[in-house]
């Protein structure tokens, strides 16, 4: 151990070009396995550590920067930092750094694929055909609802949602129409082709909706059963934000009653436990949180975070920081 390099903790399994990135600077107590730390555990590897990397399993509060007062950096490797208190890391003078734009793209691919999946009910056509249920053609044999030509309804318009928006617009001629805390301006619309609405006239709109906003107390469930209601009984519904955003049983329930005909979701409140009864519908697909999971993307997303904790905690600048105002450590 070199006593005169700061600690570092790095709390996942991450790329061997992690390590070789933090080495040079930092004493590394490297997380092995695919195990997720528990918070005392995490409380625990934190000690005397200077540096956190972490992803969206490790939850940083509060009470646990209090008992880890060596803390100056907390480096995610994801674009969500709903897992880190930010106000609680800047009161006490940690930097955040989280990994945007490297991951902008290739979750926006995947957003348009899980949409497609839904709408074209891939899922169950698949696993009808395992189970060998494939008896012959009809004219309604699992027939979906189009995307070109349509309405594609965007619920937070960031980076992600802008990308979302290009793939509609310009490779399938749909109808863009999106909500946000804030407009873009005239031109960004104008580029996109994007119509701003009210979250209500959204809903109504919308012949697939998706959810790409950040998750917040704010965001918490704003997709419940009333929100649900407005939509169209022929509409998809998309989430590869954050479960928490949707009211699982409420969606459960709508699904089942057919009064939206599909849904697709990357994301769930409690992952990774899936609510049961979104298990047994056959008009949801439900993929394991993958949408930045490609090998060239993640690895850019564990080099970022790499770089923002080298540069936090040597003096340089922290390329994608969260609470900048923070600087100099
Ligand atoms: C990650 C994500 O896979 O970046 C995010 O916010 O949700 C995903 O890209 C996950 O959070 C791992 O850190």
């Amino acid at each position: 151990m070199d006593v005169t390099k700061p600690k570092v903790l790095v709390a996942r399994r991450v790329p061997a070009t992690v390590i070789d990135k933090l080495s040079p600077h930092f004493d590394v107590d490297a997380v092995q396995g695919d195990g997720v730390l528990t918070p005392d555990e995490l409380r625990a590897r934190l000690q005397g550590k200077a540096g956190a990397y972490v992803t969206g399993t490790e939850r940083i509060t509060a009470e646990l920067l209090d008992a880890c007062p060596e803390l100056r950096a907390v480096c995610t490797m994801s674009v969500g930092y709903n897992h880190i208190d930010l106000a609680a890391c800047t009161a006490r003078r940690v930097l955040v750094t989280n990994t945007p734009d490297v991951l902008t793209e290739t979750t926006a691919d995947f957003g348009f694929a899980l949409l497609m999946a839904t709408a074209r009910r891939m899922s169950e056509g698949e696993r009808l055909l395992r189970d060998g249920r494939w008896r012959s053609w009809s004219w309604d044999f699992l027939a979906g609802s189009d995307i070109h030509g349509t309405t594609l309804g965007i619920l937070g318009m960031g980076r992600i949602g802008q990308a979302i928006a290009r793939r509609g617009r310009f490779g399938f001629g749909m109808n863009i129409v999106y909500h946000n805390r804030s407009r873009l301006p005239a031109d960004i619309e104008g580029q996109l082709g994007a119509r701003y609405a009210s979250k209500d006239d959204l809903l109504r709109q919308a012949d697939h909706l998706i959810l790409v906003l950040p998750y917040s107390a704010a965001s918490h469930h704003c997709m419940g059963a009333a929100e649900i209601a407005l939509m169209k009984p022929t509409a998809t519904l998309v989430n590869i934000a954050r479960g928490g955003i949707v009211d699982e049983d409420a969606l459960a329930a709508a699904l089942r009653d057919n009064r939206i005909a599909a849904a697709g979701l990357d994301v769930f409140e409690g992952e990774p436990r899936v609510n049961p009864a979104l298990l047994t519908l056959p008009n949801v697909v439900l993929t394991p949180h993958i949408a930045s999971a490609t090998m060239p993307t993640r690895l850019a997303m564990a080099g970022l975070a790499a770089d923002n904790l080298v540069a936090a905690l040597t003096g340089a600048a922290p390329p994608t920081p969260l609470n900048p105002e923070v600087l100099p450590l």
